[in-house]
């Protein structure tokens, strides 16, 4: 692609040109959480909010001059389906937090049910560029999924290595989409470190999550789609004068409206990192103004980021995870360096949740916004509840919470959540009227 000029190591600032053939490591230094470069100063004079605006393709490929990749076919079912995932307001949430807007956005919804769908659809057409036709991953689960269902979408195959105690729902997906699926008897970092290693030894294209640099380039789709989907918001609001900058809801805008804050659960890092770029793409084409504050939050179990971030380090102490949020289970953090720095560059903060807090913000969130999150995903929510308390958040703000997968993936955790048994009664009026009485 004409516009993907570099890869980037933010260790060295070392650019390696975009050669044909795999890269995760740079040549230099050897950091494996390399960043894609894109000619942004030429996609400028180019592609403009009106000209996406204007398309009727509500999957991410409507930003397809953002992308490194090449677009896939029209027939190719779910490459083509990811992304377009609504962004509820949710006017009970604003209530809980003390009238700041709430806004949350639903990645629940992609076809495997988690954000990691996005990441995983451009690498799959990143392989194909590549000809390759086997793409192996190590993952907690989400990413594996995604990556088996866009692989199989594309033609291609996909091994995949989870933790042994991966959530079952997650396991069945593997199964149905055809995945070459391994079980490690140990944590998702021991799987990682084997997927590495395999991928070295074994020729394989790895789309590890902080290790192929692709990864960024799609979950940077959701920040463009916020930022869309908000403009068009406040575009029908045209009641509140607060926005009386924006065009009628009939001419497209020339700018896109981005939030004051963004709260993402983080584990590895690369989905707050993906984010940040997103954001920041946004902000060196002129589609945006300014950069939201981004709050990364972390469960206690599984806080290396937060940890770092706390002694104002960028070294990370490996930690033993252990906590019911498996999605953000990493001892070591394969893309700490990026996702502290994305969160210090945005003007943020890293949160910390007790299991106990996600738990009570899956419910939350179910009944504040009628979404189901998997434990992963309700812990930004949980992060934006515990800051609410903490420090007070202006009620002129937009803030968005990012739910980054669905809680059919482990009704287990929401069972827990919900604490109370159901009613079983007989088939009959007396039974019911005695049940409701
Ligand atoms: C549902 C969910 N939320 C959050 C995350 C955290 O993303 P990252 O590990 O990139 O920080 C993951 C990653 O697996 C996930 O599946
Ligand atoms: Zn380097």
């Amino acid at each position: 692609m004409g516009r993907f000029v570099a890869f980037h190591c933010r260790a060295c600032g070392e650019r390696t040109p975009p050669e044909p053939a795999p890269r995760f490591a740079c040549p230099g230094c050897g950091f494996e959480a390399l960043d894609v470069e894109l000619d942004l100063a030429a996609i400028r004079r180019t592609v403009t909010p009106a000209l996406i605006g204007a398309r009727r393709d509500p999957s991410l490929w409507r930003y397809r001059e953002l992308l490194p990749v090449a677009m896939p076919r029209d027939d190719e079912g779910p490459l083509r389906q990811v992304g377009g995932t609504p962004l509820y307001s949710s006017p009970r949430a604003s209530a809980r937090i003390g009238g700041a807007r709430v806004h949350i956005k639903d990645d629940g919804r992609l076809p495997t049910g988690s954000l990691k769908d996005r990441a995983s659809a451009v690498v799959a057409m990143r392989a194909r560029e590549l000809g390759v036709d086997c793409i192996l991953a190590a993952s907690t689960g989400n990413a594996g999924v995604a990556i088996a269902a866009m692989a199989q979408a594309a033609g291609m195959r996909a091994i995949v290595l989870v933790p042994a105690a991966a959530p079952p729902a997650k396991i069945a997906q593997l199964m149905l989409f055809g995945a070459r699926l391994l079980l490690v008897r140990g944590t998702y970092d021991d799987a990682f470190r084997l997927s590495r290693e395999a991928s070295r030894e074994l020729g394989l294209y790895c789309r590890n999550t902080g290790y192929n640099p692709f990864t960024v380039e799609g979950k940077k789709t959701v920040s463009f789609e916020i930022c869309e989907q908000l403009t068009q918001q406040a575009a029908r609001a045209d009641s509140d004068p607060s926005r009386a900058e924006l065009s009628a809801p009939d001419a497209p805008p020339s700018k896109w409206l981005a939030p004051d804050r963004v709260y993402v659960s983080v584990g590895d890092g690369n989905i707050i990192v993906g984010v940040a770029k997103g954001f920041a793409d946004l902000l060196a084409l002129g589609f945006i103004e300014r950069m939201p504050r981004l709050f990364g939050v972390q469960s206690a179990g599984s806080a290396a980021i937060a940890n770092a971030w706390r002694q104002g380090s960028e070294h990370i102490e490996r930690v033993s995870s252990n906590t019911l949020a498996d999605s953000i289970s990493a001892d070591m953090p394969s893309d700490g360096l990026r996702a502290l720095r994305a969160v210090r560059d945005s003007g943020g903060d890293y949160l910390v949740v007790s299991d106990s807090a996600i738990l009570s913000a899956i419910v939350e969130l179910a009944r504040d916004a009628t979404v189901f999150a998997e434990p992963a995903a309700a812990t930004a929510y949980a992060g934006l509840l515990h800051h609410a308390q903490e420090s007070a958040i202006p009620p002129s703000e937009d803030v968005v919470v990012l739910v980054t997968g669905t809680g059919l993936k482990d009704v287990a955790a929401a069972t827990r959540a919900v604490a109370a048994a159901p009613t079983t009664i007989d088939p009959s009026m007396s039974a019911l009227r005695q049940a409701l009485s």
